[in-house]
């Protein structure tokens, strides 16, 4: 059930028997020369719907701007300052914290959002640990589509290596499976060929987007793929990663409720 789609005094009702609410979190940028910009934020609130869907969970706005300052030298990308995006994170997690909410499950589509929303999370639990919010303090999780183990090991089985880091197939089919049609052909530039691999343990050092400046990360990378194999995505896979994400989404998102 979309937040946005909701009355209030159906919001209030809702809070009369879960306090749980689904926060989907993408980012705004460059997702190589045939990847949709907004594939992050599309795969996120897909997932976060999707698993929302058999409980009637709420799930809140998409937050579709987040920190991706790496890839600014990439037409089309909207970064957030760190700062500012956990600024916006705390906001949303106080705003509903004053309504009755108490369980926060961040469905995540973009590596670099991870550090900053658990930054984001630690300031709001030290409201109740420095003693100036009284009562139990609301939990917040965190949890990123590729991680769940139905969805890890269908990528591993789909794409290999070739999954690579940024751009991935496995994020591209969900992209190519919501849009249909509407997905971006890539047609004027050549996407048909692999990738330069990454080099030996660039992926464990650059986990969760720790990546430099974006001219620098750029150059390295000139059309916008880190490591992956975009064009060995296809609709069908989409749709099959987007179920088994869902699936082990909601699992983990009742055991939290719950918890
Ligand atoms: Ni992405």
């Amino acid at each position: 059930m979309r937040l946005v789609e909701s009355t209030w005094p159906r919001v209030a009702q809702y809070l009369e028997s879960c306090k749980g609410i689904i926060i989907p979190v993408g980012s705004t940028e460059q997702h190589g020369p045939c990847g949709p910009i907004g594939t992050d934020a599309l795969t996120a609130q897909a997932i976060a719907e999707e698993s929302a869907r058999q409980d009637s969970w709420l799930v809140a706005p998409t937050l579709s701007l987040s920190p991706a300052q790496f890839n600014l030298s990439f037409a089309g990308t909207v970064s957030l300052r760190a700062s500012t995006f956990m600024a916006v994170v705390g906001d949303v997690l106080n705003s509903l914290t004053s309504q009755g909410f108490e369980r926060f499950y961040f469905l995540n589509g973009h590596g670099a959002n991870i550090a900053a929303v658990q930054a984001a999370c630690q300031d709001f639990y030290a409201q109740w640990s420095l003693g100036h919010r009284s009562g139990q303090a609301p939990q917040c999780r965190l949890r990123s589509w590729w991680d769940y183990p139905g969805v890890n090991q269908m990528r591993r089985e789909l794409y290999g290596d070739w999954e690579g880091m940024h751009a991935t197939p496995s994020e591209l089919a969900i992209a190519m499976a919501l849009l249909g049609p509407a997905y971006p052909a890539g047609e004027e530039v050549s996407v048909q060929d692999p990738p330069q691999r990454l080099p030996e343990g660039y992926m464990r050092l650059h986990a969760g987007d720790n990546h430099p400046d974006s001219q620098r990360h750029r150059r390295q990378f000139p059309d916008g793929r880190v490591g992956s194999h975009s064009a060995l995505a296809r609709a069908e896979h989409g749709q099959a990663l987007l179920q088994a994400a869902a699936t082990d989404a909601q699992r983990d998102i009742a055991d939290f409720f719950a918890s």
